[in-house]
């Protein structure tokens, strides 16, 4: 850029700003993110700001608060991540890599929202209205409360939203909407930010539930959601496989409620189904009688979610063996397989293992370790373990089996879902229900061994 001019560098990744270009970002530590950026400062004219009478810090107590009003979006599984549905002004981000299913889901949240009577301005950046009508005829028909809205500029959509006052407003995405006094391109951090801050002033001045699209981009110039979410009420990621057809909608930062939950969809023909029952989903397609096979039970948020983990241990070829781990944690892999060769003598050393969450999930949760262990030994000794037994627990350096929190939901999903056995930590019995299962506790990974050769 030209010299005279003001400019600054900024972090695509997490926005950090820099006098000079780094190779390396110190808040974040992304390598080589940095990108130059004008910047244009606004002259206050030497007036100092004066403190109005109605405008004074108050105590705490003086505050009223009204119970907030939050309006249903039509999905269960996204009223639940959002804390209980839309907080009215409140601004939500939803990112995600592109073509996920980020316009689809708030498409038919727009279709939800003006069924029940609300009115919806949808802004789009990056579709013409003919291709978001194409969309909108897959997924049903819709109220004439939903408009549309093409338009980048954010001064247009600033006055649209205005004078439009609708209940709730999509924009879509954040990416393409730029401010003209701002000198760089639409995309880059100081338009995003900037985007960000009026459509946040917006949302709490008129009182309009603004949800914001953002692209997860890795590599690229634009910037991504992760500038903007210290700025948001609310921040879901919508991730999942591409190749699969079901998608996880994770809340991981919100105002008006916890963050941890999930919501689980399947996109279809007709747009986004909720998966209510994600567990029966993840168990879908089990093979029957295979060794280094076991159902595992994870929390997800507030909620059990049951899952196959799959193990497959064989000899290895070459002097150093192969590991992978899908949809789990690969140090965690290989420190299990480190504690089972030390403590249970198995010889890990010279045996090639792949471990995988089916499914498509990915679940790092310590309750998992046991269902590994598990896996791994059935695979390594080849014995069948039976399809009806559910396992989980925390497994430390020396064996032991640690006590993991919830037990007790865990327990009743999978009498839920038909199991008759529950492999757990000894130390997480205490109290717990289980009238329809059979609970065995364990105490380290030598009772494990017992438990297999039985069968
Ligand atoms: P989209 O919502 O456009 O993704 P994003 O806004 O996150 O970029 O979703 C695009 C994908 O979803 C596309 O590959 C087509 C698929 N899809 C369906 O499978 N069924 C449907 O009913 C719809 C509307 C889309
Ligand atoms: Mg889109």
């Amino acid at each position: 850029m030209a010299k005279g001019k003001n400019t600054a560098f900024f972090c695509k990744e997490c926005g950090y700003e820099s006098s000079k270009w780094l190779g390396q970002c110190p808040a974040c530590r992304e390598w080589n993110s940095f990108v130059e950026e004008l910047v244009v400062k606004t002259e206050s004219g030497g007036r100092k700001p004066l403190l109005s009478g109605e405008h004074r810090p108050e105590s705490i107590n003086q505050i009223k608060t009204s119970e907030e009003e939050r309006s249903k979006t039509g999905f269960a599984e996204l009223d639940r991540v959002l804390g209980g549905g839309i907080v009215s002004g409140s601004l939500t981000l939803i990112g995600g890599d592109p073509g996920i299913g980020k316009s689809t889901l708030l498409l038919q949240v727009c279709k939800n929202l003006t069924d029940a009577g609300k009115r919806v301005l949808y802004i789009s950046g990056e579709e013409s209205l003919q291709q978001i009508k194409l969309r909108a005829d897959r997924i049903g028909t819709f109220s004439d409360r939903l408009q549309l809205f093409c338009e980048t500029n954010l001064e247009m959509i600033e006055q649209v939203l205005k004078t439009e006052k609708p209940d709730a407003a999509v924009i879509d995405s954040i990416q393409t909407i730029f401010h003209g006094d701002v000198a760089s391109a639409p995309g880059s951090v100081s338009q995003v930010r900037e985007s960000t801050n009026v459509f946040m002033q917006i949302a709490k001045t008129q009182n309009i539930s603004i949800f914001i699209v953002g692209h997860v981009t890795k590599e690229g110039v634009v910037a991504g959601p992760r500038v903007l979410e210290h700025m948001v009420d609310t921040v879901l990621y919508f991730e999942g496989d591409r190749h699969a057809s079901y998608r996880i909608l994770r809340g991981v930062k919100n105002r008006f409620g916890s963050t941890n939950e999930i919501g689980v969809f399947e996109m279809c023909g007709e747009g986004l189904r909720e998966v209510k029952n994600p567990s029966e989903y993840m168990l879908n397609g089990r093979p029957e009688h295979a060794s280094g096979s076991i159902v595992a039970c994870a929390i997800e948020g507030t909620r059990p979610m049951l899952a196959e983990i799959q193990a497959l241990v064989c000899r290895t070829n070459f002097g150093m063996p192969r590991r992978t781990a899908a949809g789990t944690d690969y140090n965690r892999v290989n420190l299990l397989m480190a504690v089972l060769e030390k403590r249970l003598g198995l010889k890990m050393g010279e045996y090639d293992a792949y471990v995988n969450v089916a499914g498509g999930m990915r679940i790092v949760e310590p309750a998992l370790d046991l269902g590994i262990v598990l896996a791994l030994i059935s695979s390594y000794r080849d014995l069948v373990i039976d399809d009806k037994t559910i396992v989980f627990g925390e497994v430390g350096l020396a064996g032991e089996v640690r006590a993991v929190n919830m037990a007790q939901q865990r327990v009743n999903e999978a009498e839920k879902l038909g199991f008759n056995r529950c492999i757990m930590p000894e130390v997480s019995m205490k109290g717990i229900d289980g009238s329809k299962i059979q609970l065995v506790g364990i105490k380290n990974v030598f009772d494990l061994t017992n438990i297999i050769m039985k069968h």
